[in-house]
């Protein structure tokens, strides 16, 4: 794989059951860390990592996230009447000029492997990111110019012609949570991957490497996920098609330089907002004492 990255694609067609009643209405992927939705930080990262067809696999109810992307006439013309240019100048860049949005619907929320599999004929035969927006990787303060995740393994893809793959280290009693990978460590933050397990309990768990939402793939995993029958939950997991993909070539586990959200639950989602706060010269120091009165309850 040692094409440049150029299509990124995320998949926002699940329910996000954990957040209703919002999710009624609300897309998780528009749910916002202080004043930006978390999908625009998705968006970021991609961008970062010279993508520029980025690929929204959405189901029938998720219109705001096009919405967002899209132009505001009405509203940017107000603010460009009253002369306000630095709002302004926020509501446009949402996305560089060169960058465009391509949307495909998962017609049913089937699991991850099948809403990647939906974006097939957009990404064709060649190495694509995926992106998981509830996944909030941060490097860095804002603008320090630190790679992103996705940055950082799109490189390593490219020169070691592999596919990557993001993980995390997590508590032993939490593997059952995620996938994990049984992996033979290669440099400081890469290890070849041997085995990949769905979800297993702590005691038969070959690591606590955990597969977090960020993926560097060939085009062939396609051909693995239409091959793929429905594994745990009844859902087509994208693992098993990394599974398979194992005895073709080469997959790297690799532990991103960064911090990770999991905004995809409630307490993930306010971590990440102080934490951003924290980051926001405007909002630090009130932030801070903030918490600090919260420490004697
Ligand atoms: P989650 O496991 O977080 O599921 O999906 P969810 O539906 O979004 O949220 P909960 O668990 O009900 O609260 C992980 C990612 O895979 C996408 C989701 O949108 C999310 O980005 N996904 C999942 C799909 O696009 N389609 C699916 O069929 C399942």
């Amino acid at each position: 794989m040692s094409q440049r990255l150029r299509k990124v694609v995320f998949p926002v067609a699940g329910l996000g059951t954990r957040f209703l009643p919002a999710t009624k209405v609300v897309a998780k992927e528009m749910l916002p860390v202080l004043d930006r939705p978390l999908i625009q930080y998705a968006v970021d990262e991609a961008v970062d990592a010279g993508a520029d067809t980025l690929i929204f696999v959405t189901n029938r109810y998720k219109h705001a996230i096009a919405d967002y992307f899209d132009r505001a006439y009405e509203l940017e013309s107000k603010l460009a009447q009253s002369g306000k240019n630095d709002l302004l100048a926020m509501v446009q860049g949402t996305l560089p000029r060169h960058v465009r949005c391509v949307f495909v619907t998962q017609p049913e929320a089937l699991g991850l492997g099948h809403a990647v599999l939906c974006a097939k004929p957009v990404v064709g035969d060649e190495p694509f990111g995926v992106v998981l927006p509830d996944d909030l990787i941060v490097n860095g303060p804002t603008g320090a110019g630190r790679p992103g995740a996705l940055r950082q393994m799109a490189e390593l893809a490219a020169s070691e012609n592999a596919g990557v793959i993001a993980v995390e280290e997590v508590p032993r009693d939490q593997t059952n949570k995620y996938g994990i990978v049984d992996a033979t460590p290669v440099s400081e933050r890469a290890a070849k991957i041997k085995l990949v397990v769905e979800k297993p309990k702590p005691e038969v768990a070959p690591s606590n490497l955990a597969i977090v939402g960020r993926y560097v793939l060939p085009g062939r995993i396609f051909e693995l996920l239409e091959k793929t029958t429905p594994g745990a939950g009844g859902e087509i997991q994208l693992t098993d098609a990394i599974e398979s993909l194992l005895s073709e070539q080469s997959v790297l586990a690799y532990r991103f330089e960064g911090t990770r959200f999991d905004c995809g639950n409630k307490l993930g989602l306010v971590k990440a907002t102080l934490h951003m706060a924290l980051e926001d010269p405007q909002l630090a120091d009130a932030t801070r004492k903030f918490m600090a009165s919260l420490a004697n309850r």
